[in-house]
């Protein structure tokens, strides 16, 4: 038996979380077995990881150092929740995978691009996601958005120019990969962006 992986990205801001949230609540109410989860933090010890990764520090954080976090908790979810959930025929939701570590890591913050493809498929053991939504918008409107809820953390606080990196990082990598990876505009309603991803998974026949 073999489940389904599905992967919500995008910039800050974007609103994917609460596209991941619709999509759970969907599948729970139609009597599906699914698990909600996030990277990084989707274990006990990749909420650990996670409080490192984005607290801010007076340190220096190393990019390489981010990058190895960053698959490490990956690591971690692979074997706890991922590979076990899939296995058992579940769905699995997952709020930032792979794709965001070569847009953040890679395209933003310059590390090499094929070093972080090995790490992606060294951290997760050649698990890939059935299907990706990336939810996409300007990032001004994104960083505004995060800012009326809450304070930025290490990673939203970056320049304006590290976050047009990522999402022109994300078109790009979306244009690699138009068979699995499906681009809606974050600037749509809520309400519209999750019609059109029940729509896509229909016609897919992975719902
Ligand atoms: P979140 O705010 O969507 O929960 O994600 C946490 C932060 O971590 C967000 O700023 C994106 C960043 N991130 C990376 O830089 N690389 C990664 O591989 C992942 C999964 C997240």
């Amino acid at each position: 038996m073999k489940g389904y992986f599905i992967t919500f990205e995008g910039v800050e801001g974007a609103g994917k979380s609460t596209q991941a949230k619709l999509l759970y609540q969907y599948l729970i109410d139609n009597g599906k077995d699914v698990v909600l989860t996030k990277e990084p933090g989707g274990t006990k010890t990749g909420q650990k990881i996670r409080q490192i990764l984005l607290e801010k520090t007076d340190e220096i954080f190393p990019p390489v150092a981010e990058l190895m976090l960053y698959e490490a908790d990956r690591n971690f979810h692979i074997h706890n929740l991922i590979k076990p959930s899939l296995q058992q025929g579940k769905y699995i939701i997952c709020d930032r995978f792979t794709d965001s570590t070569l847009a953040y890591q890679g395209y933003a913050r310059g590390l090499d691009i094929n070093l972080i493809k090995q790490l992606n498929e060294i951290a997760t053991e050649g698990i890939k996601p059935d299907i990706t939504f990336l939810i996409d918008i300007p990032v001004e409107e994104g960083l505004k958005r995060i800012r009326q809820t809450r304070q930025a953390d290490r990673i939203e606080d970056e320049d304006i120019q590290f976050h047009k990196r990522l999402r022109e990082g994300f078109l790009k990598i979306a244009e690699n990969e138009k068979d699995r990876i499906v681009v809606l505009d974050g600037m749509e309603s809520p309400e519209n962006i999750f019609a059109k991803i029940i729509e896509i998974l229909k016609n897919r026949n992975i719902i």
